[in-house]
């Protein structure tokens, strides 16, 4: 008999869950105002929230936390991330900062002012957020396959090659003082970009002498596609192809609680001096002292650790395995979900779900309150709720894509826990012609809405 898939690892420390009622889940999600944000941990039986900083360490990573330097400067720490950057992305400069979005406010405020264009692949919501606040523009162009959820394509998150070129014709080179590459691209469904297309963007950008940056939160997921999926790559090691990715890049920013596998932390790496003394100023005004960053001297050891052990293809082979057979197990069933699944989570096409609740009434959101009452699970939604108002016009700006988005921590869940969140998505689906009407928002924050907004239901 053929023997099964099995993890890279065995578990030495758990946790323990809560499996409550309908009847509470019910009570606790009216008091949230149907906010899933709002919910406490403790009334949440499978957190799929995200899979930002909720990845178990290793044994490695705590016992490197325990030789943790706390010096203010100069700790060994900071050159032990110095090194594991050095070797994993060929970055000779770098800062730390507590998390992602610190990185993009320390790096937009030394490149961007009002008024200024920064195209890339679908920006994150914090990327977009950094760049909105600054009154300039992020201009989304990711290829159109990857809005049709059935369309199979190796590489849905790449960036329109055409799409960036009328971009820059349309803006001026001049006005774009970076473009974003997103790795993988988390809101087209943690969809892969070919080293191809990386290559062909950073061809064109340094045609009109404008820097890439390389948004990194999940590169190693995103080599493991290409090592899997690219002609070329399939006898390289996922630290070879990280290697050439970010040869393709001028700056990176790295949210390190994804592929680094860490609780927190996060930095910014560049080959040119002057944009690391520029990002230097901004970085000890924010986030602490070159050397820290926001970070203690135990999480920049454990990062060093995270670095290498998420660059390992038995570790990411085990991850994305367990995406893919909660993401096959739906499509089986008939679920529609962005395809081919993706590497951290996977996305639900709410629309075509619920196809009977109005789009004003947030029906991505709908369907994360229904299966957070029915199995306990907490998704989050990817739609006109995260989509936020336009800046200027105020008026709600609906994606072509409403999505649940189911994101799997890093060696958290058993597959048995998977399998709950497969059943309770099904027994939705058994009965999604009843359910009609969504919500209305009763309060809401001017930017990022998605974290604080009160709803209630229509
Ligand atoms: N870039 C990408 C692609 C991200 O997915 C995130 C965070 C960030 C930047 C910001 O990093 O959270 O460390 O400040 N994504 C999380 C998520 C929050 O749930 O997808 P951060």
């Amino acid at each position: 008999m053929e023997y099964p898939f099995t993890e890279s690892y065995k578990i030495k420390m758990v946790e323990s869950l809560y499996r409550s009622t309908k009847q509470e889940r019910l009570e606790w999600i009216r008091e949230a105002h149907y906010n899933l944000f709002k919910l406490r941990s403790s009334q949440v039986f499978i957190d799929l929230l995200t899979d930002s900083g909720t990845g178990a360490m290793s044994d490695k990573q705590w016992s490197a936390m325990m030789l943790g330097d706390e010096s203010y400067a100069g700790a060994t720490s900071f050159f032990k991330m110095k090194e594991a950057i050095q070797n994993i992305t060929g970055f000779p400069m770098f800062l730390p900062t507590h998390q992602g979005r610190a990185a993009e406010n320390v790096l937009f405020s030394a490149l961007l002012k009002e008024g200024d264009v920064v195209p890339g692949n679908s920006h994150f919501d914090t990327t977009k957020g950094h760049i909105e606040v600054r009154k300039a523009k992020a201009v989304d162009c990711t290829i159109d396959e990857a809005f049709e959820t059935q369309t199979i394509v190796p590489f849905k998150g790449n960036v329109c090659i055409n799409k960036l070129s009328k971009a820059i014709e349309q803006y001026g080179a001049e006005n774009i003082p970076c473009i974003v590459v997103t790795v993988t691209n988390n809101t087209a469904g943690g969809q892969p970009v070919s080293m191809k297309n990386m290559r062909e963007v950073y061809n064109l950008a340094k045609s009109f002498k404008i820097p890439v940056v390389m948004d990194s939160a999940r590169f190693a997921e995103n080599a493991y596609f290409i090592k899997l999926r690219e002609e070329g790559y399939a006898h390289k090691t996922i630290k070879e192809i990280a290697l050439e990715m970010f040869t393709y890049a001028d700056i990176m920013t790295m949210s390190c609680k994804k592929d680094a596998i860490v609780n927190m932390g996060g930095f910014i790496a560049m080959r040119d001096e002057e944009i690391y003394n520029k990002c230097s100023v901004f970085n000890i005004v924010f986030e602490g002292y070159l050397t820290y960053g926001g970070m203690s001297g135990r999480d920049m050891n454990a990062l060093a650790v995270g670095l290498d052990e998420g660059t390992e293809f038995t570790y990411l082979e085990t991850r994305i395995k367990q995406v893919e057979h909660l993401g096959n197990q739906l499509i089986e069933w008939g679920i529609p979900i962005q395809r081919p699944v993706g590497g951290h989570a996977i996305f639900v096409d709410a629309k075509k779900f619920l196809p009977n609740v109005p789009v004003e009434q947030f029906i991505a959101q709908v369907l994360a309150v229904e299966l957070y009452v029915e199995a306990g699970v907490r998704g989050v939604e990817v739609g006109t709720l995260l989509a936020d108002r336009d800046p200027v016009t105020k008026i709600d700006r609906y994606p072509k894509l409403e999505f649940l988005r189911l994101a799997i921590p890093r060696r958290v869940y058993t597959n048995n826990h998977i399998d709950v969140v497969a059943i309770g998505l099904k027994n939705i689906w058994d009965r999604r012609d009843s359910i009609k009407t969504g919500f209305k928002i009763v309060k809401e924050a001017p930017i990022m809405r998605h974290f604080t907004v009160d709803l209630e239901r229509v």
